[in-house]
Order: C-alpha cells, then structure tokens, then sequence
C-alpha cells in the first residue's frame, strides 16, 4: 500500500490524505486543501525545493554520488572535465565525446583583453579575490549579450562552456594581481589544472611544468568540490537563475554565497583559526571557547552530513601525498589533534559534527603555495559545473517557476504618515 498522510482540519472538520513520494509531501496538495495557510521553514531546513537528478547525498550514512557514480570512484579514476561533463550531461563520455568537450573548454579559456586591462587591473593591490571572481564574472554578461536568451539551449551551452573555461583564467589574474606579477594567458596545450598552475606560478621559464602529484591532488579537489545538491551556493544559482537572469549574473549570484564563512568561505576561516590555535596544547582550551558558544569550530558541522564527510576522508588522504613533494604543512598535526579530540567530545557527538570538506583542504592549498585568502576561488572553479548542471536542469524543469517565497509578517500595523516636526523618538519595534 502507498504510504501517505492524512491531514484533519480541525476548523472545519475536513480530512485530506497526502501521499508520501519519494520522502516528500507536495507541498502543492496541501495548499490546494488549505490555501492561504504557508509553511513557515526559516532556511529551508526541511523544505526541498526541487527534484533533480544531478548528486544523491545520504548524510547518514556520509555518502555522495555524481548522477550514481561514488565520489571515491570519480575521485580515483577521472579528471575534473570529466565529471564536468558528467554532471551536465547525465552520462560520461565516450573518448570522442570527451575530447571535443575538453576541446571546447580550452579554446574558451581567454578572456577579452578588456577583462583584464580594465577590469582586474583596476582593483586594489589588496583586493579579496572573491570580490574580483565575483564581479569579473558578473561582467561577462556585457561581453556576452546573447546569454541573455536562457531559452535556447544553444545559447546555453556556449555560456556553460565559456563559464568553466575562463573560472581558472580569472582566478589566476586575480591571483597574480594581488602578487604585482604579469599575466601568463592560458596555454591550450596543456590539462584544466595544469594549465591553471602555469597561469598562477609560471615565472621565467619557457614551459611550466606542474609537479604531476600536485596537479593530482588539485584534480581530485576539483572533482570533490564539483557539485553538492541544494548548497547555500546552488540555492541561489537557482533562485537567481530562476529570473531568467544571464548565466554570468547568476553564477557571480552563486560566487556571492560560496564566499562566507559558513559555507566556502569556511576553507579560508580554518587556517585562520589554525592559526589562532597556534600549537596542540591550545586545543583543549580552544574546544571549550567552542562549547561554551564564544566561536565555532571551523571546517565542523553540515546541515546535511550527520556522519564523517566522504570529500573530508579523501582529502585527508591526498593531504599526505602532497606533503610527499612540499614537506609537511605543521597545520596537518593541529588539524588531526583538533578532529581527534572534538569526535571523542560529547558536545560534538551529540551533535553529530565531523569534519567537512573545508576541515583539511586549506592546509593542502597552504602547502601548494597559497595563501587563504584564494582558497574559497579554489572551492568555485570547480563548483561551476555543479551551478551550471543545476541551473541548466532548474530551467528546463517544467515544474519550476520563479522563486518566491512566502512570508510572515510581523510589522507594525496601518498608520498614518507622521509629518516630521510631530515625531518624537519613535522605533518601530518588530
Ligand atoms: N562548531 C561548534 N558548534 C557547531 C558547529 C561548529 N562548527 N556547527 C554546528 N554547531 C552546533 C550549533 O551551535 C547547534 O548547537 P545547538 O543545538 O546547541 O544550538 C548544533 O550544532 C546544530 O547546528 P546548526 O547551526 O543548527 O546547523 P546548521 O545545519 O544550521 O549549520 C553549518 C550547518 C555548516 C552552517 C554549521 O555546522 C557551521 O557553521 N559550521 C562551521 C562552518 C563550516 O565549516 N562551513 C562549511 C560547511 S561544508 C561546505 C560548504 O557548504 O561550503
């Protein structure tokens, strides 16, 4: 028998069933039996916006797939432009499919000469660079004025591959900006991130070559970082997206969220707090400043996860064969010394906090060169594929509409305009 609910009422006596699909109650049945009466979800804690097809998460039982395929599978044996393809596409690739796709990326890699000359350029030596991505890429609308046609899947596909070609060519612009040292523009000779690498720290000689361990290990955080379902980031990819907005100010949209702390800015707030942790005897100090509520635990917790994070485990691991060819970053020791005394703690056990995908990739990133401030750029090169496949899904969803919510008003009530010399000191109180 299918499951279902069975709602009474109780004003007027009527009862309504709700079958159970998938999980989930329509949301729509109820309003049909009730309209007028909303869900109040503040953060949409228990609210799923959408069906899709795209990553499965089992929090529970700390699983993550890619349309089926384990994140463990995909990290060991594929390439980011790869899973990118996966991701948007449904499918892997055949050899050829795969070598157009990586074709096609590459030959998107440049960018207009105005990017850079006015735009980058006019930052200030110190700028973040998330605020460069963000409003770099927010330019490229006016470079692309026909993105604005999201109806025409044409017109799509070439935004999505110009969007995952140019991420790592801004993202270095923006990193050698704040370095003082010239550009290098994209080689196409060479892979998504070892290309990347040779835009970021190519100096004087004549062809960079990446140190295959690290440009790895950059793959594989780039296949982990890909895509995860309906994220503080792919929220508002999709709610902005869901305006028809061009895919640039969508996607600067979602580069916007990934930047706080509390989501891919937390990468960056972990080697801060490494930091000001300093050395292992100042954990257990430092734990209880957590407990007793005075700061987080940086790089813990997920609204989903309520088990280990499988990107954490993975990471963890690449972090070792990393330290093999940049000697080990004295942060890996804090960080290890950290999780093992928080998942002995009960404050962290009764709250099923593990570590999360930002807990060990900082210190990676540290011990390849950079330094925190780029980190959360290094979480949205590869997030874009994940945006753009939710985007692209979002849109050609019959069921989907423009986002809006409801609300519930507690404001004042109706009065009347009081002309100023008649108010005193008035707050209004919510
Ligand atoms: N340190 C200490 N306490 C925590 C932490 C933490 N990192 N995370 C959650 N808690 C506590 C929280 O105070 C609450 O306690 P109580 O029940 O006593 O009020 C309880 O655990 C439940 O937390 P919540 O805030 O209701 O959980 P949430 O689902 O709203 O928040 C989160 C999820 C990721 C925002 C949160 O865990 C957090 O702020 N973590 C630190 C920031 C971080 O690492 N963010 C990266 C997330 S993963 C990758 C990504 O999305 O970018």
């Amino acid at each position: 028998m299918a499951e279902s609910i069975t709602i009474t009422d109780n004003r007027t006596g009527e009862s309504f069933e709700v079958p159970i699909v998938d999980g989930t109650v329509s949301a729509q049945q109820w309003s049909k039996h009730l309209p007028g009466i909303w869900f109040l979800d503040p953060a949409l804690v228990t609210t799923a916006m959408s069906e899709s097809a795209i990553s499965y998460l089992d929090g529970e039982a700390g699983i993550l797939r890619y349309r089926g395929y384990p994140i463990e599978q995909l990290a060991e044996q594929s390439t980011y432009l790869e899973v990118a393809y996966l991701l948007l596409n449904g499918e892997l690739p055949t050899q050829a499919e795969l070598s157009a796709w990586v074709e096609e990326v590459t030959h998107h890699t440049f960018i207009h000469e105005n990017v850079r000359k006015r735009f980058l350029e006019g930052f200030h030596y110190d700028a973040h660079p998330m605020g460069m991505m963000m409003s770099t890429i927010a330019a490229l609308a006016t470079f692309y004025p026909e993105a604005r046609n999201i109806a025409d899947p044409n017109v799509r596909y070439q935004q999505i591959v110009r969007l995952i070609g140019k991420m790592p060519t801004v993202a270095a612009f923006a990193y050698r900006h704040r370095l003082g040292l010239p550009y290098i523009y994209p080689d196409p000779e060479l892979s998504y991130t070892k290309n990347y690498m040779n835009m970021l720290w190519r100096r004087t000689e004549p062809k960079y070559m990446a140190s295959p361990v690290l440009s790895r290990a950059l793959e594989v955080l780039f296949i982990l970082h890909a895509d995860h379902e309906q994220n503080c980031s792919t929220n508002a990819m999709r709610a902005v997206g869901s305006s028809q907005a061009d895919p640039y100010s969508t996607t600067a949209a979602a580069i916007a969220a990934l930047s706080g702390p509390l989501h891919g800015g937390a990468n960056e707030a972990v080697l801060r707090m490494l930091d000001e942790i300093g050395s292992k005897d100042n954990i257990p100090g430092f734990i209880e400043q957590v407990k007793a509520g005075k700061c987080k635990l940086m790089g813990f917790g997920h609204r989903v996860y309520k088990n280990y994070d499988p990107r954490a485990r993975i990471i963890k691991r690449v972090a070792e064969e990393v330290f093999e060819v940049t000697g080990r970053n004295p942060k890996i020791d804090i960080a290890v010394e950290l999780e093992r005394i928080a998942l002995s703690d009960e404050y962290f056990i009764k709250r099923k906090l593990y570590p999360n995908v930002d807990f060990y990739s900082g210190i990676i990133y540290q011990a390849m060169g950079f330094t925190p401030d780029h980190f959360t750029v290094l979480f949205g090169i590869p997030r874009t594929a994940g945006w753009l496949a939710q985007w692209q899904e979002m849109l050609t969803d019959p069921e989907q509409k423009i986002a809006r919510p409801r609300q519930v008003y507690t404001g004042a009530e109706k009065r009347d305009f009081v002309p100023i010399e008649a108010r005193g000191h008035q707050l209004v109180t919510a």
